[in-house]
């Protein structure tokens, strides 16, 4: 068992956080690999933040276990974890390259080496100017910038990042995505939250799904996408009233064609169908839904689920 979870950086079963009488988090299951970027997705209120902060022992699950990093007391971990919270701050009389040292040396880092490590960070990220301001001088995005460097300055096995893209503009949006894909390509395994699917398409080796403070989805962005069947837009050369009735049910208007899902009898037996129906191609892609509809797909199911078992509590 010890050898199993030493090829993972994070591990929960079960985890459950009550507030009053709500289960906030109600049995979360989370494995992440080590090395892996992992995404914590999930709509406002999911639990996300709530799962992270029982992660990293900053507040106790009222059921389940955890293991951060090979311990079971995640705090024994804390000077190999880096951590984004979601509530930003920083002291604002501190310099930029002292808030990062500073955060460095909270998880045992030498000040001196924090000093010498936050001004590269500092310039590496394009903001070797803002290393003496300090912080009340900074942008609400470029301070979260600096904090954001400060997690990751004394070379964390863990980062843990709750919703680090939010606030960012897409410029320094990119830059964070580049420093959590340099993390990685150091070696370190990255957990982060977020609701912004584009970011978690690109990044993510594995992404869990939280609704409702239960876990929806766990598996591999390809494997969340593939849930859905491809989408076709398919725009005839000419139509007629007929047309309707020749093309699957679902086919809706779509500019100058029409939009359906690709059959399950595949490709071949589409493009036979269009060609026997005599309206012609004059334009045909098949595109793989993104993650963002996944994501609606996943959430917004079992949401219906939940208002149906409303209903029926009702009925009865
Ligand atoms: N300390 C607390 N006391 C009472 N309720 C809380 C507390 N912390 C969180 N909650 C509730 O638990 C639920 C989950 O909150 P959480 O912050 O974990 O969600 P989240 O997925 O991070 O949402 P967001 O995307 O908005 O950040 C919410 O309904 C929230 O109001
Ligand atoms: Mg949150």
């Amino acid at each position: 068992m010890a050898g199993m979870h030493s090829e993972l950086a994070v591990t929960a079963e079960g985890l459950v956080k009550r507030f009053g009488e709500r289960r906030v988090v109600d049995g979360v299951d989370i494995a992440v690999p080590k090395g892996a970027i992992y995404g914590v997705l999930g709509p406002n209120g999911a639990g996300k933040t709530t799962t992270l902060r029982m992660l990293l022992g900053i507040i106790e699950p009222d059921e389940g276990s955890r293991t951060l990093l090979g311990r079971n007391h995640p705090r024994e971990a804390s000077d190999h974890v880096g951590y984004l919270p979601e509530e930003r701050g920083l002291y604002p009389s501190m310099k930029a390259k002292e808030a990062i040292a500073f955060m460095g040396a909270l998880r045992g880092l030498d000040w001196k080496v924090g000093r010498a490590r936050a001004v590269t960070l500092l310039e590496n990220a394009g903001l070797g100017h803002a290393a003496d301001e300090k912080i009340r001088k900074l942008s609400k995005g470029m301070a979260q910038l600096v904090q954001l460097l400060g997690s990751v300055v004394h070379q964390p096995d863990l980062l843990v990042l709750d919703e680090p893209f939010s606030g960012l503009d897409p410029v320094n949006q990119e830059k964070l995505e580049a420093l959590i894909v340099a993390e990685r390509d150091r070696g370190a395994t990255i957990l982060f939250s977020t609701h912004v699917m584009a970011h978690a398409q690109r990044l993510c080796d594995r992404l869990a799904i939280i609704a409702g403070g239960k876990r929806r989805f766990e598996g591999t962005v390809d494997e969340a996408r593939g849930m859905l069947p491809q989408q076709v837009h398919y725009v005839p050369h000419h139509e007629d009233d007929a047309i309707r009735s020749r093309l699957p049910r679902d086919a809706v208007r779509d500019g100058e064609g029409w939009r359906f899902e690709l059959p399950s009898t595949g490709i071949e037996a589409l493009l036979v169908q269009l060609i026997d129906a005599g309206y012609g191609i004059s334009g045909l892609s098949i595109e793989r839904p993104g993650l963002h509809e996944a994501f609606v797909k996943i959430v917004g199911r079992d949401a219906l689920k939940d208002m149906q078992e409303t209903t029926q509590e009702l009925g009865a």
